[in-house]
C-alpha cells in the first residue's frame, strides 16, 4: 500500500483495506524501504530501520501483512537469514504483530503510541538518536485521537452536500467552545468566538486587525513565546517587554508604567502556564490588569494555549483573564496535538463579526473535517485525555527537576505547561551551552530566542518536559558532561 498517512492509516478501515491487498503490498514492499542497503550497518539492523523509517514517514501503513520469509528474501535480494534477523528485531521492538499460521504485520509499537514525545524529539527513543528539544510540544493521544477522527469521519458526510468554504467555524464547534468559557465563569455567547487555524492564527489576524498605528509599540512579556515574537517582528511592530519569571510572576508596575507612558494600545499576555516559565498569573493580578487595560484604553490579547496543562493535583480552577478590554485565544496545539490545527478567538460580538470581514480570515480558517475532530476531542472525552497527559507530564517534569539538582542550575518547578526555564548563573550563557550540545547531539533552545531584543536572557535555556523520562536523563547528562580541556599549546613557565 502506497503513502498513507501514518494516524490516519492505524485505523481499522486501513488494516482491513491492507489485509485485502496483500500481494499488491508484497511487491510495493521492496519499493517502498528505497535505497536502504546505503547504510553500513550490519544488512539485518538496516533493512529493519528502513522499515521503521517508511512507517514513520507513511510510505507502508500500520496493519499491512508481511510477506513471507521467503519472499521477501526473494524480493528484496537478500538471504533468508537476514530476513529472519531483521524480522526478529522488529518484533522485539513492537513493529510487527505475529499471530501463529497468518504471517506478521505491521505496527505502530504500543511504547510509541503510549506516549506524550512526538517521534523526532527522539527518533523512538532509540539509544543513539539526537536529541531535539527546542519545541515545547506532545505526540497526539494516540487512541484517543484515531477514535475521534474515526468518529469525525462517520459524522463527514452531511459535510459534504455543502460548500465547505471557510466560515466562522462549524456551529457546534463555536457552541462547544462558548461553552467551555461560560462553565469557567466567563459567560459566552456562540457569537463571541471566531475559530482559526491555531493560536498563532488567532494572532495573526487580531494583529492585522487591531495594530493598524504601526508607530504605536506593542506590549509583550520578556521571555515569551518565540512564535509570537515572529508574529509581530514580522509585520515592523515596536516591542515593548514586560518582564516575568516562574516565582514571581508579572511585574505590574513595569506593565503599569508602560501602559501609562508608552502610547500602547496593544499587549500580549500568556496568564496560564506561560511559555517558556510556566509562571501563572495570580487572581489578584488578572482582576489588576482588566482594570489597567480598560483605563489605559489597551487591548489585552490574552493567549491561553497551555490553560489546560494544569499540573497540581487536582487540578484548579482558575479564572480568565477577562474583561471589556481582553480578547481570548485559545488552541488544541497542547491539549490534544499542534497537528490538529484548531484555535479559537473569544471577543465582543461586534470584533468577532468585524475580524470575520478581514480577508485573512478566510485564509486562516481551518478545513471543516479538521473542526469535526476537534469536536469530538474538546467534548465529553477532554476530562480522561487530559488526566492521563498530566500525569505524563508531571511525571517527566518532576524528573527532570531532580536532574537539574546537582548542576547548580536553578529553575522554579512550574504548576504546569510544558518546560523548565533555566537559569544557568555565571559560569556560562545559554548560547554557549546549546552550542556545545549541538556539537553532541542535543538541540535546545537558549534564552534570548524568547527575548524581544534577542540580546537579553542569556542567562538562560527552555529546556521541555515533553521527553521521555529516558531521555530527557540522557539530555541532562549532554548538557552537564565537562567539557574536555584544551591542551595547553606552550608548556607553562614558572614565572
Ligand atoms: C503561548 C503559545 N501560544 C501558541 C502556541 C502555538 O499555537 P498554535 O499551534 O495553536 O498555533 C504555543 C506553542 O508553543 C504557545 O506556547
Amino acid at each position: 500500500m502506497q503513502g498513507r498517512f501514518a494516524t490516519a492509516a492505524a485505523t481499522g478501515l486501513a488494516t482491513a483495506t491492507a489485509a485485502a491487498t496483500g500481494l499488491a503490498t508484497a511487491t510495493g514492499l521492496a519499493a517502498d524501504l528505497g535505497t536502504w542497503r546505503a547504510d553500513d550497518r550490519p544488512l539485518a539492523q538496516s533493512l529493519a530501520a528502513a522499515v521503521t523509517s517508511a512507517v514513520i514517514d507513511g510510505r507502508i501503513t500500520a496493519g499491512t501483512p508481511l510477506p513471507s520469509e521467503r519472499e521477501l528474501a526473494r524480493l528484496l535480494n537478500i538471504s533468508r537469514g537476514t530476513v529472519v534477523a531483521a524480522l526478529t528485531q522488529l518484533r522485539d521492538d513492537g513493529w510487527l504483530r505475529t499471530r501463529q499460521g497468518s504471517g506478521s504485520v505491521i505496527r505502530l509499537p504500543p511504547s510509541l503510541t503510549q506516549r506524550t514525545t512526538p517521534w523526532s524529539q527522539d527518533r523512538g527513543g532509540a539509544a543513539d538518536a539526537d536529541l531535539d528539544l527546542t519545541l515545547a510540544v506532545t505526540a497526539a493521544p494516540h487512541d484517543a485521537y484515531l477514535a475521534a477522527l474515526t468518529r469525525a469521519v462517520e459524522r463527514s458526510p452531511t459535510l459534504l452536500v455543502d460548500a465547505g468554504t471557510p466560515s466562522p467555524g462549524l456551529p457546534r464547534l463555536r457552541e462547544l467552545v462558548a461553552g467551555r468559557y461560560t462553565k469557567a465563569g466567563l459567560p459566552t455567547r456562540t457569537e463571541q468566538i471566531l475559530i482559526t487555524s491555531g493560536a498563532q492564527a488567532a494572532l495573526t489576524l487580531l494583529d492585522d486587525h487591531l495594530h493598524q498605528d504601526r508607530r504605536a509599540p506593542v506590549l509583550i512579556e520578556s521571555p515569551t513565546f518565540p512564535g509570537a515574537l515572529t508574529i509581530l517582528r514580522r509585520r515592523r511592530a515596536r516591542l515593548v517587554s514586560i518582564p516575568v519569571t516562574t516565582d514571581a510572576g508579572w511585574d505590574l508596575d513595569r506593565l503599569t508604567q508602560a501602559a501609562r507612558t508608552s502610547g500602547s494600545r496593544l499587549c500580549y499576555l500568556i496568564p496560564d502556564f506561560h511559555n517558556p516559565t510556566g509562571a501563572h498569573m495570580s487572581r489578584e493580578t488578572r482582576t489588576a490588569i482588566g482594570a489597567l487595560a480598560q483605563r489605559h484604553g489597551l487591548t489585552i490579547v490574552a493567549d491561553e494555549t497551555m490553560r489546560d496543562l494544569d499540573l497540581r493535583v487536582p487540578p484548579q480552577a482558575t479564572p480568565h483573564l477577562a474583561g471589556p478590554s481582553v480578547i481570548n485565544v485559545g488552541s488544541t496545539s497542547k491539549t490534544v496535538w499542534t497537528g490538529l490545527r484548531v484555535g479559537w478567538i473569544r471577543a465582543s460580538a461586534a470584533l468577532i463579526t468585524e475580524l470575520r470581514h478581514n480577508p485573512l480570515q478566510q485564509q486562516l480558517a481551518p478545513p471543516p473535517l479538521e473542526q469535526l475532530i476537534a469536536i469530538e476531542l474538546l467534548g465529553e472525552h477532554l476530562d480522561a485525555l487530559l488526566a492521563d497527559r498530566r500525569g505524563r507530564l508531571r511525571e517527566q517534569r518532576d524528573h527532570l527537576a531532580s536532574l537539574l539538582t546537582p548542576t547548580g542550575w536553578t529553575a522554579a518547578v512550574p504548576d504546569g505547561g510544558l518546560s523548565l526555564w533555566l537559569h544557568l548563573g555565571p559560569d556560562t550563557t545559554g548560547n554557549a551551552l546549546a552550542e556545545r550540545a549541538a556539537q553532541r547531539g542535543l538541540a535546545v533552545s537558549p534564552g534570548p530566542q524568547f527575548a524581544a531584543d534577542r540580546a537579553t536572557l542569556t542567562r538562560y535555556l527552555r529546556l521541555p518536559y515533553t521527553a521521555t523520562v529516558e531521555s530527557l536523563t540522557r539530555a541532562v547528562r549532554i548538557l552537564t558532561e565537562p567539557t574536555t580541556p584544551t591542551a595547553p599549546t606552550e608548556p607553562p613557565t614558572d614565572d
